[in-house]
């Protein structure tokens, strides 16, 4: 399942509007340099919003603090996305960005939006098991996994262990959504949605190549 949204862009935190700023200077030129600073700056709001969704699940291992194994599977997914940041950080620094022109802003922009919708429904101190998968399959099949994927494309030409290290880690992280789904949550479709956008994935990872 995947998700297009066309929500307006709202750029929020003080962080983000030095970055607006600089947007707008980046999109004034037009040399070649200026078009790397562009694609570094979305990937550098790609970055933050993968920081955002660990977040979100570091909130849930704290909600359920009290199933271990729940507490673990929420804990690993927040690494997971820490890894993900980190790895986008890591391509921006190294000018090592994957050139996509579907991703762009207006898409870091929608994928911000619908986090606000994640973001809203895990910060109840009551959460259900339930309501916590719905909010991350809404995230997961967001289109952030597309841009990251694309974003980090370039290192199979430049560091090919690094990008198979990447596809079979977010490969994993797609299973251990529906693994986590089929253990834990009540409502079994769950899983059974997780495992169609981990075949998705894996079929538009394979078709890439
Ligand atoms: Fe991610
Ligand atoms: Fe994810």
């Amino acid at each position: 399942m995947r998700r297009y949204n066309n929500f307006a862009a709202g750029w929020r935190s003080g962080r983000e509007r030095v970055l607006t700023e600089r947007h707008i200077q980046v999109l004034s030129g037009s040399p070649r340099e200026d078009k790397m600073t562009k694609l570094e700056y979305i990937c550098s709001k790609f970055e933050a919003l993968e920081e955002q969704i660990a977040h979100c699940y570091f909130l849930l291992q704290e909600r359920f603090l009290t199933n271990p194994g729940q507490a673990k599977f929420w804990a690993e997914a927040a690494l997971e996305e820490m890894q993900h940041s980190s790895i986008l950080r890591y391509c921006r620094e190294h000018h090592l960005v994957g050139l996509d022109e579907t991703v762009d802003v207006t898409m870091a922009a929608r994928v911000d939006d619908l986090l606000d919708t994640v973001k809203g429904i895990v910060a109840d101190p009551w959460i259900t098991v339930d309501e916590a998968f719905y909010a991350s399959l809404l995230i997961e099949s967001s289109e952030i996994d597309d841009a990251y994927e694309k974003l980090t494309r370039r290192l199979a030409m430049d560091h090919p262990l690094l990008y198979e290290a990447i596809r079979a880690n977010l490969r994993m992280h797609h299973d251990r959504f529906a693994d986590g789904a089929a253990e834990f949550a009540k409502d079994k479709t769950y899983a059974d949605a997780f495992r169609a956008l981990s075949r998705t994935a894996r079929s538009n990872g394979s078709s890439q190549r």
